[in-house]
């Protein structure tokens, strides 16, 4: 006699595909339904996948933090193998942890502090290049300021020479990894070289010749720097062996991934926010002006300038870059009143959780004040998680927001984007949460702000 396993409710889906339809036409809009459809938690199938979706906070922290013993990261995650191999996103048990030891240090808020000359510094040269009345692709050019940054702080390199080659691999590694997730191509055997399939390994091998030659330059020019590529190639095991180069690409590839699109999105969504909400980018003008008074921001300015870290924080909660993540169960576990059966896909979605009017009231606004009142009651820990949660949490964590937080001041002190009329935001949600055609903006340019008057000591001097 077979069992009977009680399962979650769910969409019905239609026969082999299940919802796989509905989730990739319109992810977000999907998620948003069945959260809204079906509560707390839900099962759906997208092809062969059967996923448990957990949408309520308190579930989603007792899988994060309680339950992280039972699963391993999930199957959309572990398709990145094929861009970043077994780097920090993707490996797991002993190794994993190993290697989080040897990351954290170069990330820590401590040793951060020492590359907000360079983030600022980036962010200054690429807008000495803005021009009055000019509309420019502004996710662009934060792609293109948030990998240089990367490479100069975490990796000791000048990656614009190859910044186009970079960009250009991942955009087809995007590509091939939408297919893969959300159409039938993932359900062809790997060997079935579909045209995504070609571009994408040639792509590879392209990032894979610009990858092995920094690790080359690192070992034989700086090799006793402090970024997190020299670290790496200090590291020695049990066994006082160093890591192969395999690994070293595997980690830098991850890192110079991971470390800039996120931080890029939230640079343009805030951009794009800010000039729907014109008064709200008032604010943030006077804030600047006033505190930094025409000078360069530093990160001692960041504790006094706190509706831009308002503004950060508004920006991701309504469009959080990584906007759904997921696990495999990998021993049976109770969740919710379910049995969570092993070898099941358990996934949940920031963007849901970061639009549930029971903790953001009016969730569909733009409103940064709301992280500057007290709140009548505290927010549960899981209700706003654009960085994860648990051991896994994101490890450039505190890096993304200083990072986001120098470059928007600088941006805000020197320009003022627009976006341009008739532009429709239409969100890509591919691995992270996109922008479908870019973000086209118009430029203004802004008078240079007073510098603070001397004080009377200093003049007397
Ligand atoms: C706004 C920017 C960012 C967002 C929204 C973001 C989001 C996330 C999330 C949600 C996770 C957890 C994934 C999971 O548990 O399945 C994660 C992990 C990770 N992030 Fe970030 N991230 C950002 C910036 C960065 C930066 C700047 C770096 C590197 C400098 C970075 C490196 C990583 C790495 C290596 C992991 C894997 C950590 C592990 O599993 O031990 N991220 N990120």
């Amino acid at each position: 006699m077979s069992q009977v396993v009680q399962r979650p409710p769910g969409p019905r889906g239609v026969p082999v595909l299940g919802s796989l339809n509905e989730l990739r036409k319109a992810p977000t809009t999907f998620l948003l339904e069945l959260a809204n459809t079906y509560g707390p938690i839900a099962y759906a199938r997208f092809g062969p996948t059967s996923v448990y979706i957990i949408n309520d906070a308190a579930l989603i922290e007792e899988l994060l933090v309680g339950k992280h013993r039972d699963c391993i990261k999930d199957l959309g995650t572990r398709e990145l193998v094929a861009l970043v191999g077994t780097g920090l996103i993707t490996s797991e048990g002993d190794f994993w942890r190993r290697q989080r030891k040897l990351a954290a240090p170069p990330l820590q808020p401590k040793r951060i502090a020492g590359y907000a000359q360079v983030m600022v510094d980036c962010a200054e040269r690429m807008l000495a290049g803005f021009r009055d009345d000019e509309v420019r692709d502004i996710h662009l050019d934060m792609t293109q300021v948030t990998l240089e940054i990367v490479g100069r702080t975490l990796l000791g390199i000048d990656p614009r020479r190859d910044a186009e080659h970079i960009r250009h691999a991942l955009e087809r590694a995007m590509e091939y990894f939408d297919k893969q997730l959300r159409t039938i191509q993932g359900l062809l055997p790997l060997w079935v070289p579909t045209p995504d399939r070609i571009r994408f390994r040639k792509a590879m091998v392209e990032l894979d010749r610009i990858v092995y030659r920094m690790i080359d330059h690192c070992r034989n020019h700086d090799a006793d720097a402090e970024h997190l590529l020299a670290r790496l190639l200090l590291a020695r095991d049990d066994n006082d062996q160093p890591m192969t180069d395999k690994q070293l690409r595997d980690e830098a590839i991850t890192m110079l991934l991971a470390g800039h699109e996120t931080t890029a999105l939230t640079l343009s969504y805030a951009t794009y926010l800010l000039s729907e909400n014109p008064p709200c980018a008032a604010r943030l003008r006077a804030e600047i002006d006033s505190e930094l008074s025409g000078k360069s921001a530093r990160v001692e300015d960041l504790p006094k300038l706190r509706y831009l870290d308002a503004v950060v924080k508004e920006t991701l909660r309504l469009y959080p870059p990584a906007y759904a993540m997921g696990r495999e169960v990998v021993r049976d576990f109770e969740l919710g009143g379910y049995t969570l059966p092993a070898g099941n896909q358990v996934m949940m979605s920031q963007y849901v959780m970061h639009r549930d009017a029971r903790y953001f009231p009016q969730p569909e606004r733009f409103v940064p004040e709301r992280w500057l009142e007290p709140r009548s009651e505290p927010l549960p820990r899981f209700a706003y998680f654009p960085f994860g949660g648990g051991p896994r949490t994101c490890i450039g964590n505190h890096y993304a927001q200083m990072e986001a937080a120098l470059v928007l001041a600088t941006m805000t002190q020197q320009v003022e984007l627009r976006v341009v009329p008739g532009y429709k935001l239409q969100l890509a949600p591919i691995v992270t949460l996109r922008p479908l055609r870019g973000l086209p903006v118009l430029v203004r340019r802004r008078k240079p702000a007073v510098r603070a008057a001397p004080d009377a000591a200093a003049l007397s001097a």
